[in-house]
């Protein structure tokens, strides 16, 4: 679905990557939407007004008591005119006045005034982003409902390294196009399963596995890119729940299945999770401590049950596509495609987990997409990027 004829509110703050909201800003336009900028002081300070004006083809506001600006249109009206506001970038200082609900300039005011939805694309140090402030701040933000891109991970400007760059401009289309409920997925519900589970072998210790979510969380978060209506079960990550979805947290393959089973009807089920496929018959009570000279305790191991079979098998239950993941470490091609069928899902995303693939708790995926028909190799990628993919072609499914 397009995003032609909708009207943002662009609020540009200042910061080193204010830059990208050009680019952001020539995307939205190629896609015939409406933009209005705002640029701060500290923005105009980054890019000026003048290469706003001319890509958005709009004047652009800056000042809160501009006589001119008032009379054309007031700031109460502009911040509701709008179908979304959108902070990009969102630096630490405007997500703090936001949190606090200041209104000392343009930017700010607005962000109090609208009665409209907020999607900010936060980008600063990494230290400023994990300073406990900001933290504190965001999570106010999104419990008031703000929408969150964001923010990416890598080198930044201030030759530091971790989270904090401004999301690309493709991602932030790609949020606003879910957050208008104009995406290729609208109406369009998603269950997908993700990181490891850990099955108690007593109150302290527990079997796991190195799975980081990663894979999992980046297409949860792709598919409500594309404006599905998302569940993530998540087991046991470091990593922060992706705005603008449910996400149920859970530890062992019991609690997964059992919040799969919750989260239906769906049209699309992914099983990106590695379900610990066995668990301990009988969890202690209490922690297994060390007899002097007793041998060591032997744990007794029972089968999990399997949620992507459970989910896949046939019935009116059965979401209309159902993907797995094959994890393995040899003849990859042959084990996916016997594991598809076995498990009766429509497509298998076959990764190499062999020791030294780096695959495992690692940034980049090199998968097999199989179905029935077919077997592609996908090249190596980052797992953001293979969530992408899949969710396209997810996405083709339900155009067709
Ligand atoms: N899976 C699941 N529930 C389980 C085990 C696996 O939903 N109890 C899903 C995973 O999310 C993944 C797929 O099944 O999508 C494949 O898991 P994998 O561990 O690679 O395969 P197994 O079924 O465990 O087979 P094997 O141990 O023979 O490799």
């Amino acid at each position: 679905m397009s995003l032609a004829g909708r009207k943002i509110l662009l609020i540009v703050s200042g910061g080193i990557a204010a830059y990208k909201a050009l680019e952001l800003v020539r995307l939205l336009r190629a896609e015939n939407v409406n933009v209005h900028a705002v640029l701060t002081r500290a923005g105009e300070k980054f890019i000026s007004s003048l290469s706003l004006q001319a890509l958005t083809e709009s004047p652009v506001s800056t000042d809160l008591f501009s006589l001119d600006e008032e009379s054309r249109m007031g700031h109460i009206a502009l911040s509701r005119s709008a179908d979304l506001l959108v902070v990009a970038p969102a630096t630490a200082n405007l997500l703090a006045k936001m949190a606090g609900g200041l209104a000392d300039d343009l930017a700010s005011t607005l962000l109090l005034a609208t009665d409209k939805q907020v999607l900010v694309a936060p980008a600063m140090n990494v230290r400023m982003w994990l300073h406990p402030a900001t933290r504190a701040n965001l999570v106010s933000l999104t419990g008031r409902g703000v929408h969150v891109v964001g923010p990416d991970e890598g080198p930044m400007a201030c030759n530091e390294y971790g989270p904090g760059r401004l999301a690309e401009p493709p991602a932030i289309v790609e949020a606003i196009r879910s957050l208008l409920g104009a995406g290729p997925l609208a109406g369009r519900r998603a269950l997908v399963t993700s990181g490891p589970t850990h099955e108690p072998i007593d109150p302290v210790r527990y079997i796991a596995n190195r799975s980081s979510g990663r894979q999992g969380h980046a297409i949860a978060a792709a598919l409500a890119g594309l404006g599905a209506r998302v569940t993530l079960v998540s087991g046991p990550v470091a990593l922060p729940d992706p705005p603008g979805l449910t996400v149920r947290h859970v530890e062992t393959a019991a609690e997964m299945l059992a919040a799969c089973r919750a989260a239906l009807p769906a049209d699309i089920a992914v099983c990106a999770a590695a379900v610990a496929d066995w668990r301990v018959a009988e969890e202690a009570g209490h922690k297994i401590k060390k007899e002097a000279g007793a041998a060591p305790p032997t744990l007794s191991l029972v089968p999990n049950p399997d949620i992507l079979a459970t989910l896949a098998a046939p019935g009116p239950a059965r979401p209309r596509l159902v993907i797995g993941f094959a994890a393995e470490t040899d003849d990859l091609r042959a084990h996916a495609e016997a594991k598809r069928r076995r498990k009766n899902c429509d497509w298998i995303l076959a990764n190499n987990v062999a020791a030294g693939s780096g695959v495992m708790g690692g940034e980049e995926n090199e998968v097999l997409l199989v179905s029935e028909a077919s077997v592609e190799t996908w090249p190596r990628l980052p797992k953001e990027e293979v969530a992408r993919r899949l969710a396209q072609r997810i996405a083709a499914v339900f155009a067709s």
